[in-house]
């Protein structure tokens, strides 16, 4: 099984739903390890939880050494025989240096139907620009952010009425499934039909 490390800043619920999935015996990745740059993600204890190696390397210790703590979190994952990395509500843009060294192994999740919607706050952007079709993207991290090949998107309809955070919540659902699903594909195994909903996996992994 390949082993993975995944990077997160906070709630962890795209983690959980990673550990979950690599939980089953045909899931062709197993969680190694959980890295966080905060000390206070709520994700750490919720990997624990799981029975996964997980702690902060905060980021705020190495202020204004961006590439002193890329270069720590490197070191973890290559000590826990991590060969891809998932970011999975990490909040910081990584160094090139970090990307190059993991160009091709490492995904990311983002709340917007990308190239649509880059950076923060997807929601509110697509509400403001009167999207009524959102939704969520896996893709393979590049130096510009929110670039990158795309892996897999689920689309979501925008109602009418929706606030920022009930159409946030119809599409965390959608990152969820589709996040798993996108992981296993890269990984050679196809998509089982039942995952597939209203999510779209791009055959060319
Ligand atoms: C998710 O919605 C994820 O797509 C988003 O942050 C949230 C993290 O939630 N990521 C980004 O915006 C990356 N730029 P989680 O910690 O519960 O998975």
């Amino acid at each position: 099984k390949t082993r993975v490390g995944i990077l997160i800043s906070g709630r962890g619920s795209n983690m959980e739903a990673l550990i979950r999935a690599a939980a089953r015996d045909d899931f062709p990745a197993t969680i190694a390890l959980v890295l966080s740059n905060r000390a206070d993600a709520a994700g750490l204890d919720i990997a624990r939880q799981h029975g996964i190696a997980a702690h902060a390397i905060p980021s705020r210790d190495f202020r204004n050494d961006r590439e002193g703590h890329e270069a720590r979190l490197h070191q973890e994952l290559i000590a826990a025989n991590c060969s891809l990395v998932c970011l999975a509500g990490y909040m910081r843009l990584l160094t090139p240096a970090f990307v190059q060294s993991w160009a091709g192994r490492m995904l990311n999740i983002h709340p917007s139907l990308l190239p649509s919607f880059p950076g923060l706050d997807t929601h509110a952007k697509a509400l403001a620009a009167g999207s009524r079709i959102h939704g969520c993207t896996v893709h393979l991290v590049t130096e510009i952010m929110d670039e990158g090949p795309i892996l897999a998107q689920a689309a979501v309809p925008v109602l009418p009425g929706d606030t920022e955070s009930e159409l946030g919540a119809r599409v965390l659902a959608q990152e969820h499934i589709i996040y798993p699903m996108a992981l296993r594909h890269y990984l050679g195994q196809p998509a089982i039909p039942a995952d597939a909903s209203n999510a779209l996996v791009s055959p060319c992994a």
